[in-house]
């Protein structure tokens, strides 16, 4: 194994790229998709600070719903209380630190498969076997951690961080361009979590430019966009970035549905694709959406979370289960082709990247968020001095 670049050195080299102009930006040093160094500092500095999203809130709509996820390596799971209000816990038993729930289903309260401690929707231990003998044992005073959780326009984002700052507040401006859909109001009709082998970077670059779009998905979504139409918003943010593209007359999937009323204009074809740094990354059209939401697994692996929701008018004119089944099939089979094209092409840049011969090369105008990303990162990494 060639010996790679430390930290600091790979830091500095992409803070000069990300305080540079775009038109003279490249991509990063390929040893920062590669460093252990940096992966350790990204789960202190990015992971264990930033906002997550598990998914859609009306993933989970009635009490008792849970989905499960991970966070810097700490399991948790979503749950809607009774009252309504999702919440998470850290998915780990207070007894002997089994994990509590896997997947996602419906509980009326949570027994550990272990030695059946029993908690409710609340995370308050309400029962507990054979500890009549044990005096340091108060059922009332355990309770599962609670980790801080906030409902943004229908996503669940959540945060190891007491400190960080609302998302209403960082996602404000990316508020102003998405509301009109109405997101909230569509409804999940798939999740499914899968493996890629590349480092997590690599597939939140490759979400963020439609460079590789009329090329890498030729087959698929490639001739909807005229990517010399993209727009990118106006400024740098620093929790997100975003491109908005229209769809030609030919798309299949992404244009307004005749009863959405809330959409005018250029807006009934239009779709905006956010990516809420660092991991979460949507396509949202008038009349569906779809979601990754990336778990780094090591450097060279990604837990992806994927999921679709369609808009409340295409959901209601599917009609009868059969129908509806056979269509949603056929959506989710288009997107798993999209989605593995994809992942030919970051699992093949990450191969690219372990070469001695990988090289940063110039970025397209196209790929101005990945310059933002790099500005995102730089600005988390900081130096990778030791303090
Ligand atoms: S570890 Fe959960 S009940 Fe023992
Ligand atoms: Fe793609």
């Amino acid at each position: 194994m060639r010996t790679l670049p430390t930290a600091p050195d790979l830091l500095s080299h992409l803070a000069t790229v990300a305080n540079g102009p775009l038109e003279r930006a490249t991509g990063a040093h390929p040893a920062l998709y590669l460093s252990e160094e940096i992966a350790s500092l990204e789960t202190d500095a990015i992971f264990r600070r930033d906002w997550h999203c598990p998914g859609l809130a009306a993933e989970i709509p009635n009490p008792g719903d849970y989905l499960t996820f991970t966070i810097a390596d700490d399991p948790v799971f979503c749950i809607r209380d009774r009252s309504g209000t999702v919440r998470t816990y850290a998915n780990v038993c207070r007894h002997r630190m089994m994990q509590l729930l896997e997947g996602s289903g419906c509980t009326s309260r949570i027994v550990c498969p272990y030695h059946a401690w029993t908690y409710d929707l609340n995370g308050r231990l309400i029962g507990a076997g054979h500890m009549e003998r044990t005096q340091a044992f108060d059922r009332k005073a355990i309770c599962l951690p609670e980790i801080r959780t906030e409902i943004w326009n229908g996503w669940i984002y959540i945060t190891l961080d007491p400190d960080a700052g609302p998302v209403a507040e960082s996602l404000a401006p990316l508020g102003e361009v998405v509301a009109r859909y109405g997101m909230e109001n569509y409804v999940p009709v798939v999740r499914e979590d899968h493996v890629w082998n590349t480092n997590w970077k690599l597939l939140t670059e490759n979400f963020m430019e439609g460079y590789h779009l009329p090329v890498a998905h030729k087959a698929t979504v490639g001739a909807w966009f005229p990517v010399e139409k993209t727009v990118f918003p106006e400024g740098v943010h620093d929790s997100f970035t975003y491109q908005t593209f229209q769809k030609t007359g030919n798309a299949t999937y992404g244009q307004a549905h005749p009863d959405n009323t809330a959409l005018e204009g250029d807006w009934r074809n239009t779709s905006v694709l956010p990516t809420v740094f660092p991991a979460h990354m949507y396509v949202l059209a008038p009349d569906h959406l779809w979601y990754l939401s990336l778990r780094p697994r090591g450097i060279g692996q990604v837990d992806v979370r994927f999921g679709v929701a369609l808009a409340p008018e295409v959901d209601a004119m599917l009609g009868f289960a059969d129908e509806r089944a056979a269509w949603i099939a056929d959506l989710v089979t288009f997107f798993d082709h999209v989605n593995t094209e994809d992942r030919q092409v970051v699992e093949g840049i990450y191969a690219g990247a372990c070469s001695s011969h990988a090289a940063p090369g110039p970025l397209s105008w196209l790929e101005r968020e990945i310059h933002d990303f790099q500005k995102y990162l730089s600005s988390r990494l900081g130096t990778g001095a030791t303090p």
